[in-house]
């Protein structure tokens, strides 16, 4: 309907066949506004296609009403969920993705994600754990066995996980029946994850980059080498931090609620092959998300090299 407007988005090609649009719509804490609705609408006739929702943000039935609104059809978007951690327990899985559907209001999700690699018991809401008597005891396998059995329903097209460091993949990916499709992360110039996306893409894992303009914390868009690189293309910092994701292979799912803000997002820019390496080469680091939690308990799933994953 939008399509001599809307700018062609590229795909990446899932193991299993499914094609996720490259460029998606972030959408935590979008509704702090109260225009989350607008949002995605206007999203939509933008041409994105992509949605990156989860349980966790406590805005889907917002989401949901405004996808039920819109005049695109259903197997035209890729709606993506996660799965909350005090979710992890197989037994509960599947009624959880019952929950997503109907808060979403559709009868299948394009993919479903395990949101983190760690359980937190069932009572717990969706804050943070405080301590380790908040964390359950469900080994990462027990959950991925239950995710196997969604994919199987037809419920979902494709499941995947989020925020899995290498060395909880390594463990994992010998025991899975269906692999995980794509590793959802924290990625840009700050935090660029050079060793795990080219470990999830040698293992056909596609990698979704979360954070792509670092969020409200890492002032990435203020780099002085990415304003410098907008300033000679002509585009704004956050379509270099996008395209130089893009260009990767990595999808990107920038989060905004300003219409002007959606429109830039999707319009991608080529950057050069001096420009990619220079951006790939940005020392500093810094993180939006701190996977630990500042939980001792959890330290694996931040230091990749000392990952002990106890519950694989
Ligand atoms: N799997 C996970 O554990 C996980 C964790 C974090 C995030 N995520 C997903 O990733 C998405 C993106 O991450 P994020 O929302 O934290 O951060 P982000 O997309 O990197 O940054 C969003 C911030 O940038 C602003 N912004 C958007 N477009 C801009 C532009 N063109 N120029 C300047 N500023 C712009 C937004 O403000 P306006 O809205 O005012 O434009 C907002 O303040 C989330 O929404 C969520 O869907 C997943």
């Amino acid at each position: 309907m939008f399509s001599s407007q809307t700018p062609a988005v590229g795909n990446i090609k899932l193991a299993n066949g499914v094609l996720m649009p490259e460029v998606g719509l972030g959408t935590w804490k979008a509704h702090e506004g109260g225009m989350l609705a607008e949002a995605v609408k206007a999203a939509i006739d933008l041409g994105y296609r992509h949605i990156d929702c989860a349980q966790m943000y406590d805005n889907q039935p917002e989401i949901g009403k405004a996808l039920k609104e819109s005049s695109v059809p259903r197997e035209d978007l890729f709606i993506v969920s996660k799965l909350f951690e005090n979710r992890h327990r197989p037994e509960l899985v599947a009624g959880a993705l019952d929950q997503i559907l109907s808060e979403l209001q559709l009868e299948y999700l394009d993919l479903l994600l395990v949101h983190w690699p760690f359980a937190i018991k069932p009572e717990h809401g969706y804050e943070d754990p405080s301590g380790a008597e908040d964390l359950d005891n469900v080994p990462i396998m027990d959950t991925w066995r239950a995710m196997e059995a969604l994919a199987d329903t037809g419920k979902v097209r494709a499941i995947g996980v989020s925020n899995f460091n290498a060395a909880i993949l390594k463990k994992m990916l010998p025991q899975c029946r269906i692999r995980p499709a794509v590793n959802q992360v924290e990625v840009h110039p700050y935090n660029p994850e050079h060793e795990l996306v080219a470990y999830c893409q040698r293992n056909n894992i596609a990698v979704t980059g979360y954070c792509p303009l670092g969020g409200v914390r890492v002032n990435v868009l203020g780099d002085s080498l990415i304003q410098s690189i907008a300033a000679a293309h002509g585009c704004s910092p956050a379509q270099v931090l996008i395209s130089w994701q893009t260009a990767r292979g990595i999808a990107a799912i920038p989060k905004s609620t300003n219409p002007e803000r959606l429109k830039q997002n999707l319009q991608s820019i080529v950057l050069a092959l001096d420009e990619m390496h220079a951006i790939g080469q940005i020392a500093t680091r810094q993180r939006k998300v701190d996977p630990s939690r500042n939980l001792p308990e959890l330290a694996w799933v931040f230091h990749e090299k000392e990952a002990e994953c106890p519950l694989i």
